[in-house]
């Protein structure tokens, strides 16, 4: 069973492993943005959550989420393939939006590969909407797709909208 114990922050020695798989499991195909050095400052940065399960050093999944004013970004989500489908990924993110809500953030946006439709269908059944397709977002090579989850009502009156 998966608890809530067993997700924590990455520490600097998860920094390799979150790097390598980003690159195998989201990268692929494409220049690697995310290589360890990267990481280990996302790890650090305040604005930023880094949220692993598995063992320190080796962690099995992890998910990046960067703080914004009234939103939050999903910006790296992977489990490995062996660890696949055992309810990681979920916990990993019910434990980056109960980080989000506490930070007063209105929604969370993150992006899929088009054709990567478990990611597409993982982030659906978590109750993410899919917004838009964007063409070459990736590399200006892969089309992507844009997804949001509100995690509070909009209040659409403070925005400027007629009543
Ligand atoms: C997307 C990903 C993170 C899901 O992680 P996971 O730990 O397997 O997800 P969970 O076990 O928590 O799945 C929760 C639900 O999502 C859905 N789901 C997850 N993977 C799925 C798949 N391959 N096909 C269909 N539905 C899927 C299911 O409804 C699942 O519930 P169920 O297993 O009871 O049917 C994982 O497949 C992954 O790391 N993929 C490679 C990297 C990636 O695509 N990252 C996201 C884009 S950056």
């Amino acid at each position: 069973m998966i608890t809530s114990n067993a997700i924590r922050l990455a520490v600097a020695a998860d920094a390799a492993a979150i790097a390598l798989m980003s690159r195998h499991l989201i990268e692929h195909g494409l220049p690697w943005g995310w290589d360890g050095q990267r990481v280990a400052q996302a790890i650090l940065a305040p604005h930023i959550n880094v949220a692993v399960t598995g063992p320190r050093g080796a962690p099995v999944g992890f998910g990046i989420m960067a703080y914004h004013d009234d939103d939050a970004h999903l910006v790296l989500f992977a489990v490995q393939p062996a660890r696949q489908r055992q309810g990681l990924g979920k916990a990993l993110l019910d434990w980056l939006e109960a980080a989000a809500r506490v930070a007063g953030a209105e929604r969370i946006r993150v992006e899929a590969r088009r054709e990567n439709l478990a990611a597409r269908i993982f982030y659906n059944e978590l109750g993410y909407h899919e917004r838009m397709i964007s063409k070459a977002m990736y590399n200006g090579q892969v089309d992507g797709v844009r997804l949001e989850k509100w995690l509070r009502v909009h209040d659409v009156s403070a925005s400027g909208a007629a009543s």
